[in-house]
């Protein structure tokens, strides 16, 4: 099956083109929920190589690990999917200055939208090397914790997006959502994934195997990934937990 970028609206993927909004995406078909396929893009598209590696940051917020890491692999492709509007715009200037000044950064653009939407919606099967999810909002409310990223639903969806052997590497600080988070982690990675989930896809084995997470070239000396939020942290004394999801299966 191949993913175009629907109902013919054209995302311009030329270089000095950093930021996709919500309105340049096709609305979703009415018969989403009988034909799931129905609503997706193809991101690898917006890319001017969309034959390179491909990998999502969710909340990129300022962009300082997608600017860090996207300049040293420049033939790996980075998507940045923010929702809050102004660091959306934030980020986007940040590389589309980047790019104007030295022609790197050709490899990075970045996404107005929710990201776990993004996933279940528009996202084809198959295609996402690496899931980075960095400081993700704790949502410390009993009543806000389905805002949270990592729910059962994520790491289903996140589990169809991914390739056979990628990866969901996640940093935080916060104690309570990483007791939150390997709680889901245990579901899917301890026994088959919850009914209804993506059970047909796994075999019946787990959907993943946990390991641990080794900090990217581009993270500075003990640093486990140098986003804006971790600087911020380790100057407040905070400490960390980390770790990578990788996808079991070869479908
Ligand atoms: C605490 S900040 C961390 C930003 C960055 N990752 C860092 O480490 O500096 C979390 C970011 O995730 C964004 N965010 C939270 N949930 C999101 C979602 N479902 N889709 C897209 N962005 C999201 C927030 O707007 C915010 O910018």
């Amino acid at each position: 099956m191949s993913f175009g970028l629907g109902h013919g609206k054209t995302l311009d993927p030329a270089p000095g083109v950093v930021g996709i909004s919500p309105d340049e995406l096709p609305p979703l078909p009415d018969s989403i929920l009988d034909d799931p396929d129905s609503g997706r893009v193809d991101p690898r598209l917006w890319f001017t190589d969309p034959a390179r590696p491909f990998q999502i940051e969710i909340g990129s917020g300022k962009g300082a690990f997608l600017v860090q890491q996207g300049a040293l692999e420049p033939d790996t492709n980075f998507l940045g999917i923010e929702w809050a509007k102004e660091f959306y715009a934030y980020s986007a200037d940040r590389v589309r200055r980047r790019r104007a000044s030295d022609g790197s950064l050709a490899n990075i653009r970045l996404l107005c939208a929710d990201a776990g939407e993004f996933l279940r919606w528009r996202c084809p099967p198959g295609i996402v090397a690496v899931i980075h999810l960095y400081f993700s909002d704790p949502w410390p409310k009993s009543r806000h914790h389905k805002k949270r990223v990592v729910q059962d639903r994520f790491l289903g969806d996140a589990y169809r997006a991914l390739l056979p052997g990628g990866e969901i590497r996640i940093v935080t600080d916060h104690d309570e959502l990483w007791a939150w988070d390997t709680a889901h982690f245990d579901r899917w990675t301890k026994a088959p994934p919850p009914d209804g989930a993506v059970g047909e896809l796994t075999g019946g084995s787990a959907a993943y195997e946990l390991r641990s997470f080794d900090a990217p070239e581009s993270a500075g000396e003990s640093e486990l990934v140098g986003s804006n939020f971790e600087r911020k942290f380790r100057r407040e004394g905070r400490s960390f937990h980390a770790g990578v999801l990788r996808r079991l299966g070869g479908a």
